[in-house]
Formats: C-alpha cells, structure tokens, sequence
C-alpha cells in the first residue's frame, strides 16, 4: 500500500491567551517511516500532534497528510486514516469496560458488536491485558490506561500513528514489548518523546523542536549523537551513549 507522509508548511499555532507554540514549522515525515520529535517541557510537541490529527487547526501555514490539506471539510476523512495516543490516556478513555473502550471506534465504523467484541479482545491478548478487559478504564493503573488506549487504535488500522509520550508509565518490560510492537508496524509513524534510547531504536530520523520551532532535524543516528546540539535545547545523549 501506498502509505501517506505527513507534510508541515510554515505552520504557527497560537493559543488564544497569545502564546505562539508553534512557529513556522516545516516538516516533512516520509509515508511508511518512523518519526520522533523530541525537545524540552513546553516547546511546543504535544501542540504539533494536535495539529497533525486535526484536533485543532493552525493559525497560519498548512498540514497535509499525503495530499490532503487538513481543513475543516477533510476533518472527517483525515481522522479515518490517523490513529492518535494522546500524552494523557485518560482524555480518550470512558467506556465502562476496557474491551468496549478498544472495540469504540470499531463500532462507531459500523462493524458489529460482537465482532467488534471479538478483535477487541485479540489485541487485549496480544498485549497481556485479558485480565483486565472487564475492569473500568478509570481504574487502571496509568501504564495499562495507556496500552488500552493503543489497542483502542490498533484495531483501527489507521494508515497514521501518533504517539505522544508513549513510553513514559511503562516498566522496562512493557517498554521493551512496546518498543518491538512499535518497530514490527509499517504505518507512517510519528512518536513524540522525552526517552531518546526509544527513539534512538525505533525512528529514521528525528526533528529537535524548542520554543516552538524546528531546531534540527535529520538521521536519528547523526542527530541523537551531537551533545553540543542537544544540551543546548535541554536534552541529553540517549542512556546508552552516556555509558560508552
Ligand atoms: N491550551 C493551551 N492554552 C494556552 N497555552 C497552551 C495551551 N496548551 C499548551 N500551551 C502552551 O504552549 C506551549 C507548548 O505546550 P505543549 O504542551 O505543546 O508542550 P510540550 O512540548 O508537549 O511539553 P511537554 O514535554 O511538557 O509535554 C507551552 O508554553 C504551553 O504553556
Ligand atoms: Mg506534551
């Protein structure tokens, strides 16, 4: 399949109190690759997913995703083909099981309940979440909340995957699990994250986004190297370069 890239001209986004998260952003994230964007609290990451999946529109400049602009009229088209995690897991959660939380958007595609039922608890499984495909949602803890949210989109198959800090309540194992889940898809991928070890094992390239503009952007491996850059925009070498 022919898997859409997702393209940023020039796009500012202004909160109304008058913050300027977003500064004239170019970027260009190829169809079928994996992406990270890394950078400090507040530079403007989470704004920059909210734009890709339509969440909110720039207030200048322009987002497509292949080659359709994201506009009000292609609201409904884009979100058929993006999958999103939002930072907060708890935002898209708030069906009284987990399993009908997964199974939400299969539903709401018209896919019959049981059958929806069905997928659901296939990729609950491949997870290790069976046990918990019963319980609320809100009562689980923050790593599960986050997993649950993820199958709710993988069922979906979106030809795009946004993950915004999709590491940071998982233990080393369920890390390790998300980490080889995250490297076996093939969508176009876009991961925002502060553990640049993931990124450094899962991405092609990566952008460094401070104060709301693209700083740097390149091949994971020459950008993740360079300390100089990356202490100057609050950031560190991957874990495993500070031990070498
Ligand atoms: N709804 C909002 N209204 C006004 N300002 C906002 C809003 N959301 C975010 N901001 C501001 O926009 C800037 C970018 O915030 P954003 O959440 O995109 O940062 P981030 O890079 O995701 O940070 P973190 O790593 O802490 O998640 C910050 O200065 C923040 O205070
Ligand atoms: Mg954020």
């Amino acid at each position: 399949m022919n898997l859409p890239g997702i393209t940023l001209d020039s796009v500012t986004l202004e909160y109304p109190c008058g913050t300027r998260a977003l500064d004239s952003v170019n970027l260009h994230i190829a169809g079928g690759s994996a992406f990270g964007i890394v950078g400090p609290n507040g530079a403007g990451k989470s704004t920059l997913l909210n734009q890709i999946c339509g969440y909110s529109l720039p207030t200048r400049g322009q987002v497509r995703i292949g080659d359709l602009p994201i506009e009000r009229r292609t609201l409904d088209k884009i979100r058929a083909l993006i999958g999103v995690v939002f930072q907060h897991a708890d935002d898209q959660l708030f069906q009284t099981r987990v399993v009908d939380d997964v199974g939400f958007g299969l539903h709401n595609r018209g896919i019959p309940h049981a059958q929806a039922e069905t997928v659901s608890r296939e990729m609950l499984q491949r997870f290790g979440l069976t046990p918990i495909a019963e319980k609320s949602p809100f009562n689980l803890s923050s790593g599960q909340k986050r997993f649950a949210a993820l199958c709710g989109v993988l069922v979906l198959n979106p030809q795009v995957l946004l993950l915004d800090e999709p590491t940071s309540d998982l233990d080393p194992r369920n890390r390790r699990q998300f980490l080889d889940t995250f490297r076996s898809l093939s969508m176009t991928r876009l991961v925002i994250s502060h553990d640049l070890d993931f990124v450094w094992d899962s991405c092609e390239n990566v952008a460094i986004l401070d104060a709301g503009k693209v700083v740097a952007q390149g091949p994971t491996r020459e950008i993740l190297q360079n300390e100089i850059l990356l202490r100057k925009h609050h950031l560190e070498l991957p874990l495993r370069l500070q031990v070498r």
